[in-house]
């Protein structure tokens, strides 16, 4: 609400999905004239956070996972939510190489790319009810002028 501009997209947890919302991220932080890297930068730390809803919250089961962006100024804020299991220690959660899955394959590293690619990572979660990781990037800051 009273954001300059603001989109929310509710996709089903299924990875095919992955591609289609790293992409539509990517198209509307375009009108903040980003450079390639920092879109990269977005596109890991969206993926990251989907994957976890799909993998950690809903463990494969196919629910809805919510991606919201708004621009504040020159940032991207963007929320990936989920109404899956949640996290019973996000401290825990969020330290490098941490992982409740290396019999996946884990590697732990999703929220520690997360906040290396992004300015500031919050996670807001609720065992049982589900898992909100809210990002900002400021986007063009460091430009050089022309
Ligand atoms: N959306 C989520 N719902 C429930 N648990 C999560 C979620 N995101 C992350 N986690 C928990 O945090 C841990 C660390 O996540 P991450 O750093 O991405 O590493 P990885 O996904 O490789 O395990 C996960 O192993 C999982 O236990
Ligand atoms: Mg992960």
């Amino acid at each position: 609400m009273g954001y300059e501009n603001e989109m929310k997209i509710e996709f089903d947890s299924r990875s095919c999905n992955e591609g289609f919302i790293r992409v539509a991220v990517s198209a509307f932080m375009t009108q903040l004239n980003p450079t390639l890297e920092e879109v990269a930068d977005v596109k890991t730390a969206v993926s990251e956070a989907v994957t976890n809803c799909i993998v950690h919250a809903y463990d494969g089961k196919v629910e809805k996972i919510t991606v919201s962006c708004h621009i504040e100024g020159n940032a991207l804020c963007l929320s990936v939510k989920d109404t899956g299991c949640g996290i019973p220690d996000i401290e825990k959660a969020m330290e490098p190489l941490f992982t409740t899955r290396p019999e996946m394959e884990r590697s732990g590293m999703g929220f520690a790319f997360m906040e290396a690619f992004m300015d500031e990572v919050h996670v807001e979660s609720t065992p049982g009810h589900g898992t909100t990781v809210s990002m900002r990037k400021e986007i063009g800051w460091n430009k050089p002028l022309h």
